[in-house]
């Protein structure tokens, strides 16, 4: 006995491919099954110019191997230095599709972001004139914050006073984690919305934390109570259209992962499909899964819905994933949801 649930072809709202040796493994997980993803330009140096932008979408598209279609959609890395002007090209030629504010300090490669909000208000404001939106890794860097109330405190003390300031800017919430965080969105306008991982939707921070330290579960922001993977599966599942999938694959070579001081990011574009149809199974919310894959994030970024189909099929055996893809640089271990699983993502 076999399940079929077909959709059209989702897209990734928030995806990392890095660059180099580590592009070319990761590239085709993402381009099997997604068609389009929003590509996060935290590289070292960082994304920040137009010229930059290009650059990196010729080498992604370079890495792409034949027989295979995706459309990498561009960002720019908002520095204080960034120019309107610049920003302002990129969008209107058709290559940047959204600007990422990191504030300095928060994650991986997030050296060159914002510290003072004010120097970037001349951007801001050409982004709401313009439509494009701006992609916020949402977390405070005070040292006196707890690092599991750094999503909290920066929509109070960041979030909400710049979209006060700054009438008509889109802005998408990435990778939400906390009720908070899907409360306050709910409680706005359409101009905000929210990505949502799929490794969030299935981790706690006991997973991280209890029976000893699971380095390949560490990420940023990091995985909270119960009760927030419960208020993101409502948020994902709801139909709300404000809401919708961003993966935040973020592979690190093992060596990377397995240190004293280990990277933050969880590895999922490989089977990220399969378990969000496991997922929304769970929640009885099967005919869910188009809006939030698939829907939902093409109407956020006016992009049309991908013509082509993708379909998930369930059957009796449990899948087998790779447990690891390999790179030149070392190994890259995909995320182990810890459950089996009983969706594929179907050949035809
Ligand atoms: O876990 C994360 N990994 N969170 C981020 O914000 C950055 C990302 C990365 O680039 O590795
Ligand atoms: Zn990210």
């Amino acid at each position: 006995m076999t399940q079929d649930l077909t959709i059209p072809r989702p897209d990734d709202w928030h995806l990392h491919l890095r660059d180099g040796a580590m592009l070319e493994a990761v590239l085709p997980e993402t381009a099997r099954h997604f068609g389009r993803a929003i590509i996060m330009p935290n590289l070292v140096p960082p994304v920040v110019t137009s010229a930059q932008a290009a650059a990196y979408r010729d080498r992604i598209l370079a890495a792409l191997p034949d027989g295979m279609s995706f459309e990498p959609l561009m960002t720019l890395y908002l520095t204080e230095d960034t120019d309107p002007e610049d920003v302002a090209a990129a969008h209107a030629s058709g290559l940047v599709k959204a600007v990422k504010l990191y504030p300095a300090g928060a994650t991986t490669n997030s050296a060159s972001g914002v510290t003072n909000f004010d120097n970037v208000r001349p951007v801001l404001e050409k982004m709401a004139e313009i439509g494009l939106p701006l992609c916020t890794h949402g977390e405070v860097t005070d040292h006196d914050i707890d690092i599991f109330d750094r999503e909290a405190v920066f929509i109070d003390r960041v979030l909400d006073p710049i979209r006060r300031a700054t009438p008509g800017l889109r802005v998408v919430m990435e990778h939400i984690t906390t009720s908070n965080a899907a409360d306050y969105v709910r409680s706005q306008d359409k101009d905000l919305g929210a990505t949502i991982t799929t490794h969030h939707l299935i981790i706690n921070r006991n997973h991280i934390l209890v029976g000893g330290i699971k380095p390949h579960y560490y990420c940023l922001p990091v995985a909270k109570r119960e009760e927030h993977r419960l208020a993101l599966r409502a948020a994902a599942t709801s139909g709300d259209a404000r809401f919708f999938l961003g993966t935040d694959s973020a592979p690190h070579t093992d060596s990377n992962k397995l240190s004293e001081c280990g990277c933050a990011g969880c590895f999922t574009a490989t089977n990220t499909m399969s378990l969000l149809a496991h997922v929304f199974e769970e929640e009885g919310a099967l005919d869910k899964l188009a809006g939030f894959a698939s829907e939902n994030g093409p109407a956020f970024y006016r992009l049309p819905v991908s013509t082509q189909r993708l379909t998930l099929r369930k059957s009796e055996t449990a899948v087998e994933f790779p447990a690891k893809i390999a790179t030149a640089d070392g190994p890259v271990t995909v995320f182990d949801p810890g459950f089996e699983v009983f969706w594929a993502v179907a050949d035809d």
